[in-house]
């Protein structure tokens, strides 16, 4: 039986070198060292033998008992290592490769401009003041002195609704009559506000006009107020968006709700004023209308005129975004497409 023990461990050790798959070492196992192999029933018969060979042989049974659970580990280990740089060789993970980019939100074009007016304006000590975008006939051309039937209001061409006299705001002005009355305390208070958003008009779109566009609206009313501030606070202004050599320059105009009207034009800054496409040979770039606000509009604010006064302006955001940008097609704004929104 010792002879039996003796070569039965060697050929299992012969074996297990050679193993180098989980599954034969398993079936190994279980030949030799399980609750059925060879070695086990062995050295579970050790009491088959004659009284005086029982100990040697249950001391070598148990040995060799161990020697080949101490092998089967160490093989065990062996092949799971191998078999662990075996998956990582095929699997390989190819860190070259560039990575899968997340997209990022960002801030429209228009909402960037109108972030730094309100910087600019707010320094300057303007509050602002939110309009609503439906709008009485009353507020958005009665009120700011259109006559009824005047042919002002056909510069502005009007989207209407079912109910009468409700309309889309075609500019940001009706909101000089909501701040004045809100803000100026039945004409006791002055009110220095600038008032963005959204208008509408009902025109064919172009590259140069969309039906619906922004404004920011400025109002000053207080006593004393003069051309001059009007002025000062616009160079002030230009210099501020568009650096300090910026220069202004106001023309005549008309607005039935400002005497006497303007438009503020700013030295092109892209020839310096030597002419060129963009300010269409002028030196000159149109960036406002404005100009004192009319004294039947202080009084539909609710203000005495013959003790307030004050100016407004109106200046469109994304005409200077395309200024800035030189866009040349404003039907980018509103049109969604992420190849132009994601440049800015
Ligand atoms: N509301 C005018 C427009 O839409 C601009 C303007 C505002 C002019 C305030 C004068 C004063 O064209």
């Amino acid at each position: 039986m010792l002879q039996q023990l003796e070569s039965t461990y060697q050929q299992a050790a012969a074996e297990l070198d050679a193993l180098t798959d989980a599954a034969a070492l398993h079936d190994w196992e279980s030949r030799y060292i399980g609750k059925k192999g060879a070695v086990t029933l062995l050295l579970r018969s050790t009491g088959q033998l004659p009284k005086e060979d029982r100990a040697a042989f249950g001391q070598r049974a148990n040995a060799i008992k161990e020697l080949l659970d101490t092998a089967y580990a160490e093989r065990e280990k062996l092949i799971q290592e191998q078999a662990l740089a075996r998956d990582l060789e095929e699997g390989q993970i190819d860190i070259t490769l560039p990575g899968r980019a997340h997209p990022t939100g960002g801030l429209h074009p228009s909402t960037q401009t109108f972030r730094e007016l309100y910087r600019i304006w707010g320094d300057m000590g303007f509050q602002v003041y939110r309009s609503r975008d439906v709008e009485t006939d009353e507020m958005n051309f009665t009120l700011l002195n259109f006559p009824e039937h005047h042919p002002a209001r056909d510069m502005q061409d009007t989207f209407f609704t079912k109910t009468e006299g409700v309309i889309l705001r075609t500019h940001t002005s009706p909101g000089q009559i909501r701040s004045m009355r809100e803000l100026g305390a039945d004409g006791a208070q002055p009110v220095r506000v600038i008032l963005p958003g959204m208008c509408y008009r009902n025109e064919q779109v172009t590259a140069r006009s969309e039906m619906q566009f922004h404004q920011l609206e400025g109002v000053v009313v207080g006593k004393n107020i003069r051309m001059s501030d009007l002025k000062g606070t616009f160079v002030e202004f230009a210099r501020r968006m568009f650096g300090q050599e910026a220069k202004v320059r106001f023309r005549a105009s008309y607005f039935p709700f400002t005497e006497p009207s303007m438009e503020v034009d700013v030295e092109c800054f892209l020839c310096g004023g030597q002419g060129c496409r963009m300010c269409k040979y002028s030196g000159w770039l149109e960036i406002a209308g404005a100009g004192m606000i009319h004294p039947t509009v202080l009084r539909n604010g609710g203000y005495d005129p013959a003790v307030w006064s004050g100016f407004a302006f109106g200046m469109g955001p994304e005409r200077q975004t395309i200024l800035k940008h030189r866009i040349d097609d404003i039907r980018y704004f509103w049109g969604n497409d992420l190849r132009f929104l994601e440049q800015f």
